[in-house]
């Protein structure tokens, strides 16, 4: 493993900003990763750790190591009638993951399709999408301890899920390098169609009992027809998480606007979707300068080809004040911003 001085990281965030890391390497074992905390970790002032760069919004350069995750495979572990367990090394790509689960028929992670980034930072925030958590599905992971170089096994309970979080974000921030995870699969037909537009596209293709790659495929389609394609258009998904608020401020707002789309959770809070907040002021399809909000998904913002970070950032940052002057609500990232 040869440590690079100097690299553009364009290549590793699907924001496609040139930042550079003055230190750079891949790691591709788990030895690499232990031989790095052990031997190197000491000599820099700043750790990035990057698996698909999915999720991240460079304004400043790393001033420090950045590290690819390159340690990948699948192996099926265990297997009964009902289930079968799968650990993933954390560099593999997710939709790799997806796709060979939906070709062997089994549930579980076909709602999830084309999510981009890697299975290692897919437990850092929970990813989910059309009805479906990662939590539904994980058994375990093995990370390796940052500080120490050791292994240590996380249960489901461990890693304290909750919507778009975990402990990796909150108590164990940056204490961690998410080495393998552990999915339990279902082999028997076990499906969610009641999101979105999925059920619909399953009935236009006449599909009476659609396998897990139907649902894969009719989850590919939705996304494509709304979610710009990051190699086309550079963008890190949804920019900010839908907010929980009080019902008494949702029921304040919907006298004003009869149209809120609303979810009531089960810890008596509401759920209002990001991208509605944001339309509404106006940000739907906006180009300012070189970024802007989709067209299709307002809560998705987009690099139209030669935006900085920050530029991307000031952006955000005015979209969130308008949002919270308009409504009295404060929208959170989801997008990891290194500033
Ligand atoms: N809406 C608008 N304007 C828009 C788009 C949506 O008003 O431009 C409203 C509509 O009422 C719509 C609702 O927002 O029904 C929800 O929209 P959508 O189903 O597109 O989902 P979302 O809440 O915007 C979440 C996830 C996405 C995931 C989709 C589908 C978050 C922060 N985002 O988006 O995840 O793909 O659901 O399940 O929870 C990501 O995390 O990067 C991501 C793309």
């Amino acid at each position: 493993m040869s440590i690079l001085e100097y690299v553009s990281l364009q290549p590793y965030n699907t924001f496609g900003l040139d930042a550079t890391a003055h230190y750079f390497c891949r790691v591709q074992s788990k030895s690499d990763i232990q031989y790095l905390i052990e031997d190197e970790w000491q000599y820099y002032r700043q750790h990035l750790i990057i698996g698909g760069g999915s999720n991240l919004l460079f304004c400043s350069n790393v001033d420090g190591l950045a590290i690819i995750n390159e340690i990948v495979g699948i192996e099926i572990i265990k297997e009964d009638d009902d289930y079968v367990w799968i650990q993933c090394l954390s560099g593999t790509t997710w939709h790799d993951v997806v796709l060979y689960c939906v070709d062997r028929d089994w549930y579980g992670i076909e709602n999830l399709s084309l999510i981009p980034g890697t299975i290692g930072a897919a437990p850092m925030q929970n990813i989910g999408a059309y009805g479906a958590e990662l939590k539904d599905v994980f058994e375990e992971l093995e990370a390796i301890d940052l500080r120490t170089a050791k292994s240590k096994i996380f249960s489901n309970a461990a890693c304290e899920f909750g919507y778009r979080e975990s402990i990796f974000k909150k108590a164990e921030k940056g204490n961690y390098f998410i080495y393998s995870v552990t999915l339990k699969l279902h082999k028997k037909p076990k499906i969610n169609t009641a999101y979105g537009d999925i059920q619909k596209v399953i009935s236009e293709k006449n599909i009476l009992h659609p396998t897990a790659k139907d649902i894969s495929d009719a989850v590919i389609s939705i996304r494509e027809s709304k979610l710009p394609n990051p190699k086309v258009l550079g963008n890190a998904g949804s920019f900010f998480k839908n907010p929980e608020v009080e019902k008494t401020l949702a029921l304040q707002i919907q006298h004003s606007h009869p149209n809120l789309p609303m979810y009531e959770l089960e810890n008596g809070k509401v759920k209002i979707p990001a991208a509605w907040l944001i339309e509404q002021c106006g940000w739907k399809g906006k180009k300012i300068g070189n970024t802007g909000n989709h067209a299709k998904q307002a809560l998705v913002i987009v690099n139209y080809g030669n935006a900085s970070g920050t530029e991307i950032w000031q952006h955000a940052q005015q979209v969130q004040l308008s949002v919270n002057e308009t409504f009295g609500i404060h929208l959170e990232p989801e997008v990891n911003v290194w500033l």
